[in-house]
């Protein structure tokens, strides 16, 4: 097994090219189970999630082909093409490998009439039901089973009809799955209390080119009107704001300045925001958004919400800066009930944290230091990354295939702007 040995103490400084967002191209591509044409996809991540979504889609008959990535690119073109679903089941083996997998339940119930999808089960970050996926597509007419761990979804006389549907908690995942659902009812659904993140945008905008009829986009009140088919189109993936947040934090870190290429701000205010408080300069330019940092940083008070709030994907990153604080930072997860699997491996860096429940108090520290940890979560695994970048020592990173899921070529791309880090096969 592969792991990542960084030494630290490097400040960081250059142009780090910013991803297809993770997030976003695992909702843009079951969008392909919705149409026999195809559908092409650009600036989509190399990445392990990526990789496992199209498998899943290969068993339910869509196909899908990889233009090959010219020198110096990073995304990748997807071509996918369902013109036959040989398959309506999403098995045990795929959804637990990922849990984004559920997201063929909305569009090929509407495709099929059908669909039998595995539950997720559990996850490292809590228990993560899938209820509100399941209430707002019975609110379109579906009837749904659940039996050995399985449930089955079908569509009386094989097409969901509209419906109004009010989400009591915002979920990502369930607007996703209730918005590819409702574009080919029959008749309209309106979705209150819709997650408003920009991945969802990004899913609206990709259905709108495809001939979806989509009202309040980017709002938390969705209108949509059935269409009796979607087309094939060619769209470009949105930039990783995940992804520009954790390598901004590496920037303040470290006292280095990285220009985030490719990110955009609108994605990402909360962040900017919270990076600003923090001390670090914060500025647009054309090509993206530059962070600089001159070593100092303050303390915070951050709690999570759903979007346009501090994103919870943010949370581990920001609590290993804050480690560095000049002083004691307080931080809330209301998203997910276990999500501070982080917090024993940075305080064998050194990192001073106590939980409380949901909260967490970090005492800022002098200096951090290396060590041999390991994570359970992607994002867990990347804190424990920019813990190693500003610590003294080395540090070894292990269950890098965590990292592997949602950072593309992350070895290179800090590697470019300065830090001492590799990968190393255990053998
Ligand atoms: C998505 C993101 C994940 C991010 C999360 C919150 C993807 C692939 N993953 O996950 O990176 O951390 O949004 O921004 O896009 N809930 C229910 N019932 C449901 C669904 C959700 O109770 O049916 C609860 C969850 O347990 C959680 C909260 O709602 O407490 C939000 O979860 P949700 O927004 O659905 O997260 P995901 O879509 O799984």
């Amino acid at each position: 097994m592969d792991s990542i040995w960084i030494q630290g103490g490097r400040r960081l400084n250059g142009e780090i090219p910013i991803s297809g967002a993770k997030n976003a191209a695992l909702t843009l591509m079951p969008c392909a189970l919705l149409t026999q044409e195809k559908l092409t996809l650009t600036n989509l991540p190399r990445l392990a999630d990526v990789d496992t979504f199209s498998h899943l889609l290969n068993q339910l008959g869509v196909s899908t082909s990889v233009a090959g990535v010219k020198k110096g690119e990073f995304g990748r073109r997807m071509t996918l093409q369902a013109d036959e679903i040989v398959s309506t089941t999403a098995p045990y083996d795929m959804v637990r490998k990922m849990r984004a997998s559920v997201l063929v339940l909305g569009p090929m119930l509407a495709r099929m009439g059908e669909a039998i999808v595995s539950l997720p089960g559990g996850c490292a970050i809590g228990d993560r039901p899938i209820d509100l996926h399941l209430k707002a597509l019975e609110c379109m007419g579906a009837e749904i089973e659940i039996a050995a761990g399985y449930v089955k979804a079908s569509a009386p006389k094989g097409r969901l009809k509209g419906g109004d549907f009010s989400f009591p908690v915002v979920s990502v995942g369930a607007t996703e799955n209730a918005v590819m659902a409702a574009v080919l009812c029959k008749g309209r659904t309106q979705l209150f209390n819709a997650a408003r993140e920009p991945e969802i945008v990004d899913l609206c905008n990709l259905l709108v080119a495809m001939g979806a009829k989509i009202a309040g986009i980017g709002s938390s009140h969705l209108i949509i009107d059935g269409v009796d088919a979607l087309g094939g189109t060619t769209y470009e993936v949105m930039p990783d704001r995940i992804e520009a947040g954790s390598y901004a934090c590496a920037a303040g870190m470290t006292g280095g300045s990285i220009d985030l290429i490719g990110a955009r701000p609108d994605d990402m205010r909360a962040t900017l925001n919270a990076l600003a408080q923090a001390g670090l300069m914060v500025e647009f330019h054309d090509r993206g958004i530059k962070v600089s940092a001159d070593g100092k940083l303050k303390p915070l008070a951050l709690s999570t919400s759903p979007f346009p709030g501090f994103a919870t994907d943010m949370q581990a990153q920001f609590m290993a800066m804050l480690a560095l604080a000049e002083g004691d930072s307080f931080l809330e997860e209301t998203i997910f009930e276990n999500r501070y699997m982080h917090v024993p491996e940075l305080r064998r860096m050194g990192a001073e944290v106590d939980i409380h429940g949901r909260s967490a108090i970090v005492k800022g520290v002098e200096g951090l230091t290396g060590a041999n940890v390991m994570a359970t979560d992607l994002r867990a695994s990347m804190s424990l990354v920019l813990a190693g970048l500003a610590a003294q020592g080395e540090t070894e990173v292990l269950r890098v295939y965590h990292l592997d899921r949602g950072y593309e070529r992350l070895e290179e791309k800090l590697s470019a702007v300065g830090a001492s880090i590799e990968r190393r096969s255990q053998g």
